[in-house]
């Protein structure tokens, strides 16, 4: 029995989508400069028998992977895949040729690839004869390829901006005491975010004055196995002793210098940590593509704020963010925003 994956019949494809997009979000952070990307293979029974994702460079592509785990199950059946497949050989061999090797009937992607040099693939599978659908992302599900996909277009890593903060603004005490203003549940979140970033920017502010490993940890303190890059921005000197000196880490003297040496050596999605002096330069610069609030049900009525300096002077010039998610994470409400 063959299944019709075409509009009629979304259900199918909607499951296996979902499936490749996990598979892309599993590869987040080991990828960069390529895209995380996922992909299955399901046979003409309807049967999801590949899977895939993007490996680190010089590595197959999510197709490759995808197909090695179907055999021979892949011919006549589909590939839905979360980017694009690209018709070029770079470090590797194009995926489209892959696809029509293994007999592949039909191809479903996600987004169109937005890189001239690996572009065209949805019109070389067609001209094989493979019958090739772009579908929208299911409702709610995690999309990994979303910085990769602005990086890619802006020419300059996209930056999320993260802090936590309790209900009224603020990211400490009057005293200072900031630890911990979320639960166990949202920082353990933060940890695993932190391993599907290419690299952790913290001001000098932050730096000295927490004296933080800014690895990616397990609850029990375990290291996870993907850490990112640790970026400190500003002049003041980093002691010896402390403990991002141990874990290595690189120094820069400006956002742009930061943003130009990461985007150079590979990294496309980069997290920013704070504090809120180093927050405002990121915002006041425009170079702020997400929005990452980690929001506690706790209320201080003072303290030190999110920011550190004015954005607008008045309502109307403020600028509003879009809602793109929100998480109940624990007591916790992880709130995401992109730019509307
Ligand atoms: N709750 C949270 O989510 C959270 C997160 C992070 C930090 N914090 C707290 O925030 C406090 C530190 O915040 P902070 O505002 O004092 O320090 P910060 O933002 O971490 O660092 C400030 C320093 O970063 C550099 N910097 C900032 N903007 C810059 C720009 N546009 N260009 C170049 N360099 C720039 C400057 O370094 P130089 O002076 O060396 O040139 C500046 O003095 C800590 O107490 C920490 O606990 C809270």
């Amino acid at each position: 029995m063959n299944i019709d994956f075409g509009l009629g019949n979304t259900a199918e494809y909607q499951v296996a989508l979902r499936a490749a997009m996990e598979l892309g979000l599993a590869a987040k952070g080991t990828t960069s400069p390529n895209p995380p990307v996922g992909a299955v293979i399901v046979d003409s029974s309807g049967r999801v028998v590949g899977r895939g994702h993007t490996q680190p460079v010089g590595g197959p592509h999510a197709e490759i992977m995808a197909l090695r785990s179907a055999g021979n199950t892949a011919r006549g059946g589909l590939a839905v895949v979360t980017l694009e497949p690209c018709a070029h050989t770079g470090r590797t061999g194009p995926c489209t040729q892959a696809l029509i090797n293994a007999g592949v009937s039909q191809v479903v992607f996600l987004h169109s690839d937005p890189n001239p040099v690996a572009s065209g693939g949805a019109k070389a599978l067609q001209e094989a004869g493979i019958a090739v659908q772009q579908v929208q992302a299911p409702e709610g599900a995690e999309d990994a390829l979303l910085p990769w996909l602005t990086a890619t277009q802006l020419g300059w890593p996209h930056v999320t901006l993260k802090f936590a903060q309790t209900l009224d603004g603020f990211t400490a005490a009057t005293d200072g005491t900031s630890q911990w203003i979320t639960g166990e549940t949202a920082r353990n979140h933060v940890h695993e975010d932190r391993a599907r970033r290419d690299a952790i920017i913290i001001g000098t502010g932050t730096a000295l004055a927490d004296n933080p490993s800014l690895t990616a940890r397990y609850l029990d303190g375990r290291l996870r196995e993907k850490q990112p890059r640790r970026v400190v921005i500003g002049t003041r000197d980093i002691s010896a002793a402390s403990k991002l000196h141990a874990a290595g880490y690189e120094q820069y003297g400006t956002i742009d210098q930061a943003l130009s040496q990461l985007w150079d050596t590979g990294a496309r999605d980069v997290l920013v940590e704070g504090g809120a002096s180093l927050a405002y330069g990121f915002l006041k610069a425009g170079k702020v593509d997400a929005i990452q609030a980690y929001l506690a049900p706790v209320l201080l009525g003072e303290g030190r704020g999110v920011v550190s300096a004015s954005l607008a002077g008045t309502l109307a010039d403020a600028g509003r963010w879009r809602t793109a998610g929100v998480r109940h994470l624990g007591e916790d409400v992880l709130w995401l925003l992109a730019q509307s």
